[in-house]
């Protein structure tokens, strides 16, 4: 009889303590924080991508841009779901400067292992770019081939994330258009 309930007791603390080991990692998993989102460029369409001469002041030029953009947000997370407290912003650079005002992606809940299309209108008028970068993106945009950055910025619990993918346009003369080249290194944001 004793030897019975001696069994009984090693076997109760036996499963006491992978109980208390079973809480203590489902906590740690809980309130570790899951891995960021993986963000790339999938289209880029151009609408409008030219310098416009202000006719009352012939030596200031003006950049015109209007771009849609469809992004790929993918959660890596096997287990956690991703929210983004805030709406994503996304707006293009070149040389370091802006050339569109923000395009706005409404805050959402991503599951588990899930991705999602986000699209964004990219609209920059009249933007005034410093000397340096203005004369490289018209000696690029007469050469067919304009490298971008898109950048994004958004807020996951409280942090501020923020990625840059590099985007190159090139210009196809038998389409009349600007379309988004696809190589390896382009389009993944990081
Ligand atoms: C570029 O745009 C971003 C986002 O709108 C803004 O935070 C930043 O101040 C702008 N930079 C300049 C130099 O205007
Ligand atoms: C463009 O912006 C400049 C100032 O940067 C302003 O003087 C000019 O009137 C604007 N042109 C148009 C067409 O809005």
């Amino acid at each position: 009889m004793r030897k019975v309930f001696s069994y009984l007791f090693a076997l109760l603390a036996v499963l006491v303590i992978i109980s208390i080991v079973g809480v203590v990692l489902f906590v740690a998993f809980r309130s570790s924080p899951p891995s960021p989102p993986q963000f790339s460029v999938i289209a880029v369409d151009v609408y409008r991508m030219s310098f416009v001469s202000d006719p009352f002041q012939q030596s200031n030029l003006h950049f015109d841009a209007f771009f849609r953009v469809g992004l790929l947000a993918r959660n890596p997370n096997k287990w956690k779901a991703i929210s983004y407290d805030s709406p994503v912003h996304v707006y293009a650079t070149f040389g370091g400067q802006n050339i569109t005002g923000e395009g706005f992606i409404h805050q959402f809940h991503q599951p588990a292992d899930d991705s999602n299309v986000l699209v964004a209108s990219l609209a920059g008028f009249n933007m005034t770019a410093t000397m340096a970068p203005q004369e490289q993106l018209w000696t690029d945009l007469v050469a067919g081939r304009v490298e971008l950055e898109l950048e994004c910025d958004t807020i996951l619990k409280g942090k501020s994330f923020h990625v840059d993918c590099p985007v190159v346009l090139q210009y196809i003369p038998e389409t009349q258009a600007w379309s988004m080249q696809n190589t390896a290194q382009h389009g993944i944001c990081g």
